[in-house]
């Protein structure tokens, strides 16, 4: 009895089969379990030799099964170390690296250009209010031209007024040029003495949306006011800036009249290019594409910011930032630009 109950010891596999042979062998009616029964019907003389002999098996039996658990418990400790164990060889998932979105890299190859000629950084809110946006600027009262912009009106607040997105960063001169006694956070730049050589990037926005149009976009504004001033300044500051950018010698550049109410003259000006092509090509062919407008500062805007056209004169102008973009670096529509898709963004962005 004792081989077979230690035989079948030795092949339990796990836990549970080990139970099973402990219940079968020492269980309440288990084969030790009776042995020990027939202690009760012997003599006291059969008892005296057969109760050492019944106890010692019960004894050891119980000590190999204590032994054959441990031994499994151990096994299977090492099985799951085994396989719950790090392997510090394999190859770490690829870590996704960020990008320079287009528009930030072009932001900064337009300021890097323009910070080379001489013109300092200035900004202003996004949230601006009717006076800075439109009445400074020369926009007659209830004049179309502000509907103009399709802008964007917050509701009406406290005081009856109601603010707007910035439709443009042209009020942006205004903020630069105005000696205004409220204190603006530090980072609006307020109240500059002339000469005044500054650019302004920054979020503009408007209620458009189409291949060429989005509803938030951004816009380099660029002023520069000094005595003497003229449209050859602005013609050659232009036409070196277009240069630069699209890193080519020249490119064919002309001036369009147009009209902006806080400019006078006001001027779009146009980009020698091919259009025959998919992909746009600057500085070539026979088309020609507008991509800013321009023009000399209203007299009437010098006076609203307390300059005296007599004595200060100067030019303005404003830039498409993602259509240049756009334009530069191939891409066919402009709304992808601010959808978020990060298959655009890994095959358009710039390594920082
Ligand atoms: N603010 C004008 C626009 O958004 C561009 C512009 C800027 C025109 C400065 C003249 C001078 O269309």
């Amino acid at each position: 009895l004792e081989a077979d109950i230690s035989a079948r010891i030795d092949e339990a596999s796990d836990g549970a089969a080990l139970e099973a042979v402990r219940i079968e062998a020492l269980g309440k009616s288990g084969q030790i379990s009776e042995l020990l029964k027939t202690l009760g019907k012997m003599s006291p003389d059969e008892r005296r030799e057969q109760g050492p002999k019944i106890n010692g098996l019960r004894d050891r039996i119980a000590a190999l099964i204590a032994e054959r658990k441990a031994a499994l418990e151990a096994a299977e400790l090492d099985a799951r170390l085994a396989s719950e164990r790090v392997d510090l060889t394999l190859p770490a998932p690829p870590r996704r690296k960020g990008s320079v979105h287009p528009t930030m890299q072009v932001m900064d190859e337009m300021i890097a250009i323009f910070a080379d000629m001489g013109f300092a950084l200035a900004e202003g809110p996004d949230i601006e209010d009717d006076f800075h946006n439109f009445t400074a600027l020369n926009f007659p009262p209830k004049h179309p031209a502000r509907e103009m912009h399709d802008t964007f009106f917050l509701p009406e607040g406290p005081d009856g007024t109601r603010k707007v997105l910035r439709t443009h960063t042209s009020p942006v001169q205004v903020r630069v040029m105005q000696k205004t006694n409220e204190k603006p956070p530090s980072w609006i730049a307020v109240g500059q003495e002339p000469p005044i050589r500054v650019i302004v990037p920054g979020r503009t926005f408007r209620k458009d949306s189409d291949q060429t149009h989005t509803p938030m976009f951004h816009q380099l504004e660029g002023l520069v006011i000094d005595r003497g001033i003229h449209m050859g300044h602005l013609k050659w500051t232009l036409d070196t800036f277009i240069a630069r950018y699209f890193e080519t010698p020249v490119v064919e550049t002309r001036f369009r009249p147009h009209h902006f109410p806080f400019t006078e003259p006001s001027a779009e000006m146009d980009v020698r290019c091919d259009r025959s092509g998919a992909e746009i090509k600057i500085g070539q062919g026979t088309d020609w594409l507008e991509i800013l407008g321009c023009g000399m500062v209203h007299p009437n805007v010098l006076r609203n910011c307390g300059l005296d056209p007599d004595e200060w004169q100067g030019f303005a102008f404003g830039l498409g930032v993602d259509r240049l973009g756009a334009l530069k670096y191939g891409m066919p529509d402009l709304r992808d630009m601010f959808a978020s898709d990060v298959r655009w963004l890994a095959h358009y962005g710039f390594s920082a």
